[in-house]
């Protein structure tokens, strides 16, 4: 299959990528690096990066940004920061993306494991996560054509607990290649309107 993976540069998605790579065509996408470019903030940049790629069977999206932060100084920017970026953006690159991915083919989408188990500053976060969650679920009802779509939820990554594992204290970390596992999962089954969960012990 040619997979398209969004975010392929990055930390999440650079494992995901090598283990799609095991066994299809994998087209690597970032903001500024990879082999083609596409800020998922802008739809212009989305609707040029399939023209770009022309036709292809899977798209993963391992990106998404969101504001962390006490709730009560979360900003009207803020808030807008993780709608339009890390919601948004990936709605937009399936609403895009359903109109030219081969039939049968898939979406598979990050959220975070905190849309079900918060923590302290990630409202904002857990508020983007779980509508991520709540878009695939109902959307699965509606693409056409054999058209599949899920969401991935990984705890901390072992790779960014030195960045953001203080927000995490006693969340078991996995490392990265565990979670490209789900993607795997996702692309190469055949479930839909899942969301699947990637976490330690606790
Ligand atoms: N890391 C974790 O522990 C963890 C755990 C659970 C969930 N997640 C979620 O997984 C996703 C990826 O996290 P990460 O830690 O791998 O992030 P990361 O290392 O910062 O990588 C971000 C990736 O997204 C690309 N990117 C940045 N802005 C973009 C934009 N506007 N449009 C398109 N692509 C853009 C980057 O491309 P360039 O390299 O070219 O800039 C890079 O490939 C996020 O949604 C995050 O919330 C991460």
């Amino acid at each position: 299959m040619k997979v398209i993976v969004v975010g392929a540069t990055g930390t999440l998605g650079k494992a995901v990528a090598e283990d799609l790579n095991k066994r299809h065509e994998v087209v690597e996408v970032g903001f500024s690096g990879g082999d083609v470019q596409v800020d998922i903030t802008d739809l212009s940049s989305i609707r040029a990066m399939y023209e770009e790629i022309g036709a292809f069977d899977a798209l993963v999206s391992a990106t998404g940004d969101v504001h962390f932060g006490p709730l009560e100084d979360i900003t009207q920017e803020q808030w807008k920061l993780g709608l339009n970026n890390k919601l948004m953006g990936q709605i937009n690159l399936v609403m895009e993306g359903a109109k030219r991915v081969n039939d049968n083919g898939s979406f598979t989408l990050t959220s975070g494991i905190i849309s079900k188990d918060p923590i302290r500053y990630g409202a904002a976060a857990t508020t983007v996560c779980s509508a991520i969650e709540g878009f695939a679920a109902s959307a699965a009802l509606e693409l056409p054509r054999g058209i599949r779509i899920n969401v991935v939820s990984p705890t901390i990554l072992e790779e960014s607990v030195e960045l953001f594992g203080a927000a995490f204290a006693g969340f078991e970390p996995v490392p990265a290649a565990k979670a490209a596992l789900a993607f795997s999962k996702s692309v190469d089954g055949a479930r839909s309107g899942q969301t699947f969960e990637v976490k330690g012990h606790t």
